[in-house]
């Protein structure tokens, strides 16, 4: 379903065909925003079944109408962390998923000309090292806004951390490695490369904007 990229050993691009056909309608500039948020969550939910593959189980007895018998249950608290404003785009697919996560917060706007991140908004529970944290941001360009989120959930206490992206350029990548080289990143696609507005090339536009109908 997936694969570990030869280049960045911290990167996971999953290659399954709908996550490829849905990520290519998204691309197309021609995709509603009704249609880029449906698939959008459509995809992050695929992505899930991977993302948490190794996610610890407890063993736990379980009645069934028939007998007794041994299974399985996650117990450790999940938490996802969509970056404001994109990542709420995927925050419904994930949840989809597995209801029980809680949902922290983090807003970050890319300053356009100096590309930094400016971060607005930090709502996280308390203990977020009682079990995996999961930031999600369909856009890693730079890597400027995901490690400095990262930066803010290892100081808010997480210690087991993952990031799903849409799609990712080489630089970011590379930033998230060097900056924080114990997260492995999720990833639909790894484009080309930025242009000189640190938008990803070959891309799908501002995300945000394509999510919202703000373009
Ligand atoms: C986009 C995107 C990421 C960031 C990626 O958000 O959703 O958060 O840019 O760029 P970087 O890797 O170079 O930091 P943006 O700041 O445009 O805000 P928005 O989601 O509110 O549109
Ligand atoms: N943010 C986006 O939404 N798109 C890009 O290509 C880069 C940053």
């Amino acid at each position: 379903m997936s694969l570990s990229h030869p280049e960045h050993p911290n990167l996971i691009v999953f290659d399954h065909p709908l996550i490829r056909h849905k990520l290519t309608w998204m691309r197309d500039e021609a995709t509603s925003f009704r249609a880029f948020r449906a698939l959008l969550e459509q995809i992050a939910g695929l992505m899930v079944y991977e993302v948490t593959r190794s996610f610890e189980t407890v063993e736990v007895e379980v009645r069934t109408p028939m007998q007794r018998m041994r299974g399985w249950r996650v117990e450790t608290p999940i938490t996802v962390v969509p970056v404001l404003r994109a990542g709420l785009g995927m925050t419904g697919g994930i949840l989809e998923l597995m209801p029980e996560a809680r949902v922290g917060h983090l807003g970050m706007a890319r300053d356009e000309a100096t590309l930094e991140p400016r971060a607005y908004l930090n709502k996280l529970p308390g203990d977020l090292d009682a079990g995996p944290v999961i930031l999600v941001d369909p856009m890693l360009a730079t890597g400027g806004s995901a490690s400095a989120a990262m930066g803010m959930l290892r100081e808010a206490g997480a210690s087991d951390l993952r990031m799903i992206c849409l799609v990712a350029a080489p630089e970011g990548v590379r930033r998230l490695a060097k900056d924080h080289p114990e997260v492995t990143v999720y990833t639909a696609g790894l484009d080309e490369r930025l242009n000189e507005q640190g938008y990803i090339l070959p891309g799908l536009g501002d995300a945000g904007d394509r999510l919202f109908g703000t373009t």
